[in-house]
């Protein structure tokens, strides 16, 4: 089975941005972990970062046939994108919703998320182990679905 990773805007500064929210663990790291643990699991991994709505909404359509689950963290536009919700709607692939952090535990304007009405299960809060448990979803909601 194969699995897209995408990440939205401002990801690729991980590392740096706002470590005292995200951490100082870089998104290439995260890569990295995802990567040796998908490696141990026979999984093949896809793994992308646009801070362009439109080239995610792209990757959604054309994962459709190469891949069988999708994790997403959308960034800011989690709380904006409707274009990604529909896409993933679309698409017909199940698709875990990841953030590191806890989205309900900070602003107010962080709760709402387009895409969790589409999503086959949320993962937030645990930083880097969010893309490391999605994951483990991901492998589970792939084998509930043959
Ligand atoms: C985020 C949470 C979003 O609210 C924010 O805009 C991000 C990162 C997270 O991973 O915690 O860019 O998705």
């Amino acid at each position: 089975m194969k699995v897209l990773y995408l990440n939205g805007p401002n990801l690729n500064l991980l590392g740096t941005r706002e470590p005292e929210i995200y951490g100082k663990t870089t998104l290439g790291d995260i890569e990295k972990s995802v990567r040796d643990k998908a490696g141990q699991m026979d999984v093949e991994i896809e793994f992308r970062q646009s801070n362009a709505e439109s080239e995610i909404v792209g990757w959604i359509h054309s994962s459709k046939n190469t891949c069988s689950v999708i994790v997403i963290n959308a960034g800011a536009l989690t709380h904006t994108s409707l274009a990604i919700r529909d896409a993933i709607a679309a698409c017909g692939l199940p698709a875990i919703e990841i953030h590191l952090s806890n989205t309900h535990r900070r602003e107010p304007f962080r709760h709402f998320s387009y895409l969790s009405g589409v999503a086959a299960g949320i993962i937030a809060g645990f930083g880097k182990q969010s893309y490391l448990l999605a994951l483990d979803a991901a492998v589970s909601v792939h084998a509930n679905r043959k």
